[in-house]
């Protein structure tokens, strides 16, 4: 089911949000795309360039406030509003002053917006998701975070350009923590069926165990990288979050992996192992029109599991830090 008269309320009008609005616009997303600011010069500036590429997209209107007012009804509000990294900086730096913003910004979006789906994209993101959660006691299923979905695409972009395949036949997934503690989940990793750990290919080569150190320090790294060399990221997480926007919109049931609330969350086939529980990080989700649907159990092996119990650790740690 297409919704197309939906409405998209994006919250900061930074690059981020700005992308994002650009990606929903191009992609025909929703019929409606808000953008809420502060800065009243900005979001003006930002819903004038947009509107002034409307002849070239699927039908849409977009508007722009610094005034909550605007994002009245909608069917999904994503939040980007907050400090960004500086070079040098990470995503767990910007948790107490990011988490104020949401404190701030969330009673009264909930006002406006009340049937919303609430969609955090602002780091650090599986932080700042718990604690919108927590905020706004709306079901968990309806607060969740863009979490390693963008980390993912990286990753799966590193495996295709060293095997010379699609991108798009590539399926891995990053785990745990959108940051430093993120957890490449090789062990399912695979290009159609093959699974990674056993293609070898000829013309198309295979992974050593340094290829491997390799790609996934450059996922962990890339938005180091990015920001080192122009400020900030915008385009790869623009993309993401259209991809989330249309999974929920047009009620697809994709499988992505956000960040979501884990509820006594075990591995599949392993009914033992301690459970990870009353955290928001990323595993595969399927996402439809109700937000995460389904927070899927899937197979891990012992490194993976403890990566991601340290990955979950670490964020409650942070949100326990901030009082939550
Ligand atoms: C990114 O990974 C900075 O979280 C942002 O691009």
């Amino acid at each position: 089911m297409t919704d197309r008269t939906a409405k998209i309320a994006v919250i900061g009008a930074g690059s981020v949000g700005a992308t994002i609005a650009y990606a929903a616009m191009i992609r025909g997303i929703a019929r409606q795309i808000v953008l809420y600011d502060l800065n009243r010069a900005k979001v003006t500036a930002e819903v004038l360039d947009l509107n002034h590429g409307l002849q070239f997209v699927p039908m849409a209107k977009i508007e722009g406030s610094d005034d909550i007012a605007i994002c009245a009804d909608a069917d999904v509000v994503v939040i980007t509003a907050g400090a960004k990294q500086k070079p040098g900086q990470t995503r767990m730096d910007l948790a107490g002053a990011n988490a104020g913003i949401c404190k701030t910004l969330l009673p009264q979006l909930l006002k406006v917006a009340p049937n919303a789906v609430y969609l955090l994209v602002t780091n650090p993101v599986d932080v700042i998701t718990y604690i919108a959660q927590r905020i706004s006691g709306l079901p968990p299923q309806r607060v969740f975070g863009s979490g390693t979905v963008l980390d993912s695409s990286r990753f799966r972009f590193l495996i295709a350009e060293r095997l010379k395949v699609a991108v798009q036949s590539v399926h891995a997934y990053i785990a745990g923590e959108h940051g430093d503690s993120e957890v490449p989940l090789w062990s399912t990793a695979s290009v159609a069926n093959v699974p990674l750990h056993q293609w070898a290919v000829q013309g198309h080569g295979k992974l050593s165990v340094r290829d491997r150190t390799e790609i996934f320090e450059n996922v962990k790294n890339a938005a180091y990288q990015i920001i080192a060399g122009k400020g900030a990221t915008n385009y790869a997480v623009g993309l993401a979050t259209g991809k989330i926007l249309e999974a929920i919109l047009h009620d697809e049931g994709r499988v992505l992996p956000v960040s979501s609330l884990l509820k006594d969350w075990r591995p599949l086939g392993r009914p033992d192992a301690e459970a990870i529980d009353d955290v928001c990080l990323s595993v595969p989700c399927v996402v439809n029109r109700r937000g995460v649907d389904a927070t899927l159990a899937v197979p891990l092996n012992d490194a993976e599991l403890a990566g991601l119990r340290a990955s979950a650790e670490r964020i409650r740690e942070a949100a326990k830090s901030l009082g939550y």
